[in-house]
């Protein structure tokens, strides 16, 4: 037995169990279509809300600070100094947010595994969601408080567990905005009341909000009116931005503490100038229209209400994040093989990223698609689904 024999066991176990990952690989840039081995197909299952990852305005703004920055930054901004390209990001997310402030880091998921830590020790108390994203769950790890996992979306048992551990003094609530498997909304508002009446700070991973609720895709908090009482939101450019990157906001003080001690914004290398221009610029467009929040949720309620005709359990989203129900994984395996074959690139999700026996397709509808797009997909999904006995 030599000393990887724990992980040939371990790979032959997910093989074994069908949950082996075959990754496939895409031959051209995230539009509506791409290639994909080879093969043009319909790409539904991006999270490239509005269009942005090839968008030609990004594309321009990334090139442009090449030729201006380089490409790379050079070190920890805290070591090397920060370029203003992402102060200029800051002071543009602050004021698209409405908070007084924000700080860019790598990613979504550093945005979580920065600021629970940083925030929470040993005699605190975390309220953490059970379907929250896994970088919240890992940025609740990285501390010593205590956690509390209340039940999905459940903002009168969270009050139940507020009170039970009401003489621990400092407490937070953090929950995804969007949950991404299944499209449902945190009740914010709820959570919001239980927090002031407890004292407690709220944070909401907006990753799959931002671009997609609230006026010009302002995200969660300002779909529900809650500015000025959500201590933290943390989001992602990766997803309806198109690019990449995380950052956090909050009040000027919150975000001041973050860029003095959050582990990820001292010990990595900050965002790179082509990747921060091209976030810069989806913010610009955004700013001055809706024009791209409004064609996703028209095409989102499009195929929803057809995919609902044609006899499939979408579940029960209220974004775009459209769960095409499927029960064994093995059927939604199947099912994303043949679109495929049949030219439509959606992915199966199955145990244990969803419940054993809730194995789906995510449709991620885009503002890149047309309703010629919509209308192929359908027609894909209601031969499959009949081929198939699903529908
Ligand atoms: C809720 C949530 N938070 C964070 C992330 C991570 O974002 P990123 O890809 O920018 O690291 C994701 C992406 O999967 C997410 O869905």
């Amino acid at each position: 037995m030599g000393k990887y024999a724990f992980i040939d066991q371990a790979l032959d176990d997910l093989r074994k169990q069908g949950l082996y990952n075959t990754i496939r690989t895409i031959e051209s840039s995230v539009g509506a279509w791409v290639i994909v081995e080879g093969k043009r197909a319909l790409n539904m299952c991006s999270n490239n809300y509005l269009g942005f990852a090839n968008d030609e305005r990004l594309c321009t703004a990334a090139k442009d600070a090449i030729d201006g920055y380089g490409v790379g930054p050079g070190a920890v901004r805290s070591i090397a100094g920060t370029m203003s390209l992402h102060i200029e990001l800051e002071k543009k997310l602050a004021a698209f947010k409405g908070t007084e402030a924000a700080l860019s880091v790598q990613s979504g998921l550093n945005t979580n595994l920065a600021t629970i830590p940083l925030l929470m020790g040993r005699d605190d108390v975390i309220f953490t969601d059970e379907l929250n994203h896994a970088s919240i769950i890992d940025g609740c790890r990285l501390t010593k408080a205590k956690r509390v996992i209340f039940p999905h979306r459940d903002a009168d048992a969270l009050r139940v567990l507020l009170e039970e551990n009401k003489d621990i003094a400092k407490k937070l609530i953090v929950t995804d905005g969007v949950f991404s498997m299944d499209g449902d909304l945190a009740p914010l508002p709820e959570i919001v009341a239980a927090a002031e009446e407890y004292d407690a700070m709220v944070m909401v991973d907006d990753a799959h909000g931002e671009g997609v609720l609230g006026s010009h895709g302002r995200g969660i908090v300002d779909h529900f009116g809650l500015h000025g009482r959500v201590d933290i939101e943390a989001g992602t450019m990766s997803k309806a931005f198109g690019v990449m990157g995380g950052y956090v906001a909050g009040s000027a003080d919150i975000v001041d503490y973050l860029r003095q001690r959050a582990r990820p914004f001292l010990f990595s290398s900050a965002a790179t100038p082509p990747d921060v221009a091209a976030c810069i610029a989806a913010i610009d467009i955004l700013q001055e229209t809706d024009a791209p929040v409004r064609k996703l949720w028209s095409n989102a309620d499009y195929f929803k209400k057809k995919m609902t005709a044609l006899g499939f359990d979408t579940g029960h989203s209220d974004t775009p994040i459209t769960p095409v129900m499927l029960g064994e994984a093995e059927t939604a395996w199947n099912f994303s093989k043949r679109l495929f074959e049949e030219g439509v690139f959606a992915t199966a999700i199955a145990f244990p990223t969803v419940p054993q026996g809730k194995a789906r397709i995510r449709v991620m509808l885009s503002a890149a698609h047309s309703v010629s797009d919509l209308d192929f997909a359908l027609e894909k999904f209601a031969q499959v689904g009949r081929e198939l006995g699903v529908i």
